[in-house]
């Protein structure tokens, strides 16, 4: 057998939150594979890492009060150690944030640009005045234009299920400021995927895609390939394009580039490079995949991908996975609970080499490990190993009795490794789990617990038990790559060297054995509703509540004296009247403020109060509210604006 060398990643996750059982769908299906491939014997290269640039990961930050790079380092740690703690074994976790991305993905985009694939022009985008930012779709919030819904988000209504472009939302506006979004104009930097199309459709066509990508990207080739934005104007959580100072390169193009950099190995890129590469990507991201990146790697003068495998997605008893209906699970909440391999199991159980969603149904979930995995594989171990350690001192016999039968076992070792090679898990386990009802039925028929009842044919006892622990540890090779905890304690209890594939040749006999330990428990419903549970109730981690504030508190509210210009009535609203008031430097803010039943407005011309300067603008259905004025009393029409001495002028903060 020639060894090979091969590269496999999983998709980059966005270093802007903990990884859920979603994310564990691809790094599970694909450290399965990197564990069969080991196994062989060839040299099988894993790696993964952050995706951490983007304007949610710059949101992110924001909100919590930290840099965008403590926020991605932080989340960088979390995502490594959750996935060590499911036996994800990459060589490496790295992140897309470091000065080699920088410098390859600034290499890339030069090659395309001196090969003039590289367009320049002014579009118009929605643009947030108040974060003086442009506003990606996801930010722009507003009514359904079909079923008038409020607050929908960008492109689809959770309420009729219309799509539509952002565009098109009535009284639309910013989830970042409340404000509503104006169109503006910037410069946009542009590849030109158009230019790729007869590579693509050939490379796309010759054995690196499932069926049903290629019948997908069948359809975006008719429409035609389209010039791809990779631009993003400051502020923006990203790498500055070379010759520029405040345009950014879109994350999606610096994150596949981080496949490279996280693996620093030239050999591997280059263009006539023998090693093989593989990507592991949920359904989602297959366009990026697909198309984008060879067109990248091509252009740029590297290799191509071998293959790229992609998955469905994760279900959760039948419900989309969402924090806010509940149904997403992280990692971590799972590990609090649950064991990790428990997981890797049940996955490998349902995955296959297509791209079909997979549910969990966790009644489903507690039945498949308790009947197959514990009841059947582990069964076997746990019903022959006491009869070897109690009546032979632990002593396997010298003669396999059913030489038959062991061949059958090893030679359904090629079929399974053949269905690990193709991703056809769910295949692979049946296989196995119907080895292990025979290898159970064998155990039913011998009646090794009659046999040791007698003087006479204890001698036979140890020769059932040794056929059964040889068939149990052959299933244990199988499962190696699913089950890598346990291949090691398997290994501990009969005493030997971790396993190889190739140890399937060689029975173990005439071998002393350790003790049999449990290797693994069944578990209950209660353990499910307890994870649910704990998902549910977690809250975010909020700072130490006390009735007190501090100075640092208050220091933060920024209390100004201000003019008020304009007043008049909202009539569509019971309290409010519309002020226009002179922060001071020239500028002016809108404030709705609650004093309706207290002032005619006339008489408020030309007033000072005092207002909030720093309040979060808040959008209300007559316009957005830019800070809040200071009154006191009981409320309704016994409520008086706070007013500053002779002397106070606009914009003077008040100390
Ligand atoms: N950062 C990009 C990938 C860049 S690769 C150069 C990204 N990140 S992600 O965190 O949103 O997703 C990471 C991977 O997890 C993707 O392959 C995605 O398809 C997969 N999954 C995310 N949610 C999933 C499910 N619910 N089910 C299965 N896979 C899912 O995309
Ligand atoms: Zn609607």
């Amino acid at each position: 057998m020639t060894k090979r060398h091969i590269l496999v990643t999983t998709a980059l996750p966005y270093a802007n939150g903990a990884p859920h059982l979603g994310h564990l769908v691809e790094t599970i299906q694909s450290d399965i594979w990197v564990r069969f491939q080991r196994m062989q014997g060839h040299d099988c290269h894993f790696i993964s890492g952050s995706d951490a640039h983007g304007t949610p990961i710059m949101i992110q930050a924001e909100k919590m009060g930290m840099t965008p790079t403590a926020l991605i380092e932080s989340i960088q740690a979390q995502q490594a150690k959750d996935f060590a703690d499911f036996y994800i074994e990459f060589d490496h976790y790295g992140s897309t944030h470091s000065e080699a991305n920088r410098e390859l993905t600034a290499a890339i985009y030069q090659k395309q640009q001196a090969a003039g694939n590289i367009n320049k022009r002014v579009i118009k985008q929605f643009y947030d005045p108040i974060k003086k930012m442009f506003l990606p779709d996801r930010y722009i919030q507003g009514e359904c234009p079909r079923c008038h819904a409020k607050d929908q988000y960008g492109d689809n209504c959770e309420v009729c299920g219309a799509t539509y472009s952002p565009m098109e939302l009535l009284n639309p506006y910013s989830s970042l400021s409340g404000a509503e979004p104006i169109e503006k104009e910037s410069e946009h930097y542009f590849f030109n995927l158009q230019a790729f199309t007869d590579f693509l459709k050939t490379w796309t066509r010759t054995g690196h895609l499932q069926a049903q990508i290629i019948n997908k990207l069948d359809e975006w080739f008719k429409e035609g390939l389209r010039e791809w934005d990779i631009s993003r104007d400051a502020p923006y959580f990203g790498f500055l394009i070379p010759g520029t100072t405040d345009k950014y390169f879109y994350v999606w193009l610096d994150a596949p580039v981080g496949y490279m950099s996280i693996f620093k190995n030239e050999a591997f890129w280059q263009a006539d490079s023998e090693t093989e590469l593989y990507h592991f990507i949920g359904k989602d991201i297959v366009y990026f995949h697909a198309l984008f990146w060879p067109a990248l790697l091509h252009g740029a003068g590297f290799r191509t991908p071998t293959a790229i495998f992609a998955h469905g997605f994760l279900t959760i008893d039948g419900q989309k996975m969402s924090k806010s209906r509940g149904t997403l699970i992280k990692a971590r909440t799972y590990l609090n609970h649950l064991p990790a391999e428990y997981l890797r199991y049940y996955f490998a159980a349902k995955l296959n080499d297509r791209i079909e969603d997979l549910d969990i149904q966790f009644d489903d979930f507690v039945k498949r490990i308790n009947a197959d995995l514990v009841g059947k594989f582990i069964n076997i171990a746990s019903r022959a190993a006491p009869f070897i350690t109690k009546l032979f001192a632990g002593k396997l016999s010298s003669q396999l009795a059913e030489p038959a039968l062991y061949a059958i076992f090893e030679a359904a070792g090629d079929d399974i490794a053949a269905h690990w090679e193709g991703r056809r898990y769910s295949q692979a386990i049946r296989e196995i789990m119907s080895l292990a009802d025979r290898a159970n039925q064998y155990i039913d028929e011998q009646k090794p617990w009659v046999l040791a009842k007698t003087a006479e044919t204890v001698p036979s006892v140890q020769a059932i038990c040794t056929v059964s622990l040889n068939l149990f540890r052959l299933l244990m090779i199988y499962l190696t790559p699913v089950l890598p905890q346990t291949a090691k304690a398997v290994a501990h209890f009969l005493n030997s060297a971790p396993l190889t594939w190739q140890d399937k040749a060689t029975p173990l006999l005439d071998h002393v054995i350790n003790e049999y330990q449990p290797l693994m428990q069944r578990i209950d419903l209660k353990q499910i509703e307890a994870m649910k549970m704990a998902e549910q109730t977690e809250k975010p981690a909020a700072p130490e509540q006390s009735s007190f504030i501090t100075i640092e508190d208050f220091a933060k509210v920024d209390l100004r004296i201000a003019k008020i210009l304009e007043a008049e009535q909202v009539p569509e609203a019971d309290k409010l009247l519309r002020l226009i008031v002179d922060i001071g430097e020239e500028k002016t803010r809108q404030i709705f403020a609650g004093i309706k039943a207290a002032y005619d407005p006339a008489t408020l011309i030309g007033r000072q109060v005092v207002v909030v300067a720093n309040l979060a603008p808040r959008k209300m259905r007559f316009g957005v509210s830019e800070g809040m004025v200071l009154a006191a009393g009981p409320g309704g029409a016994d409520i008086w604006v706070i007013t500053p001495d002779a002397g106070a002028a606009a914009g003077m903060k008040v100390k």
